[in-house]
């Protein structure tokens, strides 16, 4: 099969050692399987990855060597759970640079993990919640603000804007220009004395987009707010470290990592987590319990009350595991190869606009679309018969798509095993499309 003709050398230039993406492939079983007749394309990425055999390999071993509870048992298996468990954090803290593994609270996903800092707001500023939560900086109310963007996935909207239902302070946000970046121009307008919070995406989901938060990080830090950041889309896909983001809280998710679903990170400075009072009352994340009251464990054992996704963590560690060894450079320099590789292959479609940065520069490895006149769900469905596996809709970022107009978009996402013929394989399948409707 030839590829398209494009323009752009894509070949690699210098930097990381090249990745073996047939290797890579070998990996992850479900790449060999066939859809509709045609061989996979999977090119949907951003909404879940496909797991490697390491991770699912590592799931396996733990329900059939060593399953028990954690933190509760002298018992073997406890014990080996437990190690496995801490071990997961202890992986995951040191792959985006956290001081102590103990800054690291394993929660069900990104959602959650945003959900459990607005929560803590709320905890800190309700009169007479006993123990912890008396930090100024987690205390909010009238006349206070919380700053987001239009760029946001549902997940980073909603939270705030129930926080500030409940709590009285006002939700202000950032716009977006019209080549999908963020639109600082009323910085200091829209970050002031009164912001609290500011909690934006470091990657679009929809728009590809990475933002440079060099600018809003130093106003952040003038005002004296703090700094959340949803890297749901970006620790997947090249070096993250919290150090040099300099944010107060960073939320990922495992599953867009080669990792199981069930298992999401919310990393926060120590001081911070421990300034925080607790969300979810229960066993394991208390220090003492008696009728009169209770006081709570330090973090990040405060935030994980119950029973944790033990299994899901220890893919999660696996997962990090099998994304250090390839290095993340090595992937996110393969990522920007296929992204601009498909960004000139998109361009060759009739009556294709991208929605989002259309060069290959501070932006990532996802890609939203609009043909001209076809509606995302017909696009989806003719490619689907292909093969070829994109996402369609608002893609959980309404705001987004109501900014530039559309009602939805097609969305092909990238990661460490996407190969140029399968973008090929897209803009053969988009050719399809065309013809079907022209
Ligand atoms: N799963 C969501 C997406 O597809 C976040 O972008």
């Amino acid at each position: 099969m030839s590829t398209i003709a494009i323009s752009r050398d894509t070949s690699p230039q210098s930097g990381p050692p090249a990745l073996d993406v047939e290797a890579v492939r070998a990996d992850f079983p479900i790449l060999g399987r066939e859809v509709n007749g045609h061989p996979l394309v999977y090119l949907d990425s951003a909404n879940t990855s496909q797991k490697p055999r390491q991770v699912l390999d590592a799931l396996t071993d733990y329900y059939q060597r060593h399953n028990a509870n954690v933190a509760r048992s002298v018992h073997t298996l406890g014990t080996e759970s437990t190690e496995a468990y801490e071990g997961a954090r202890a992986t995951v803290a040191a792959f985006v640079g956290a001081a102590s593994p103990d800054e690291v609270v394993f929660t069900k996903n990104s959602t959650e993990a945003i959900n459990l800092v607005a929560y803590a707001f709320s905890n800190a500023s309700a009169a007479g919640l006993a123990g912890t939560g008396t930090d100024p900086r987690l205390r909010l109310g009238p006349g206070d603000e919380v700053v987001i963007s239009e760029m946001e996935h549902h997940s980073n909207i909603v939270p705030w804007q129930l926080l500030c239902q409940r709590s009285g302070a006002t939700l202000r946000w950032f716009g977006l220009t019209e080549d999908g970046r963020l639109d600082e121009s009323d910085l200091d307008q829209i970050v002031t004395e009164r912001t609290k919070l500011v909690s934006l995406v470091h990657m679009s989901n929809i728009l590809g987009t990475v933002n440079d938060l060099t600018a809003i990080t130093r106003r952040v830090r003038e005002v004296g707010a703090l700094l959340l950041l949803d890297c749901s889309q970006s620790v997947p896909h090249r070096p993250v470290d919290v150090a040099e983001l300099d944010a107060d809280f960073i939320v990922f998710t495992g599953h867009k990592m080669c990792g199981p679903t069930g298992i999401g990170v919310l990393w926060g400075r120590a001081a911070l987590l421990a300034a925080m009072p607790p969300v979810l009352g229960g066993g394991s994340m208390i220090e003492t319990v008696a009728m009169s009251g209770s006081t709570f464990a330090p973090p990040p054992a405060r935030f994980e009350a119950g029973t944790p996704p033990i299994a899901q963590a220890i893919g999660l560690g696996a997962a990090v595991d099998y994304l250090s060894a390839l290095g993340m450079p090595a992937i996110a320099a393969h990522e920007e190869l296929i992204t601009s590789y498909a960004l000139d292959a998109l361009a060759t479609v009739p009556g294709l606009r991208i929605v989002g940065p259309a060069e290959p520069v501070g932006r990532g490895g996802t890609i939203s679309f609009a043909l001209d006149g076809i509606h995302p769900h017909d696009v989806g469905q003719i490619l689907d018969a292909q093969g070829v596996q994109v996402r369609v809709g608002h893609h959980c970022a309404r705001p987004v798509c109501v900014r530039y107009g559309l009602p939805a978009t097609t969305r092909a996402s990238f990661y460490l095993y996407t190969t140029i013929g399968e973008v090929d394989s897209l803009v053969r399948g988009l050719e399809q499309v065309r013809k079907v409707f022209d």
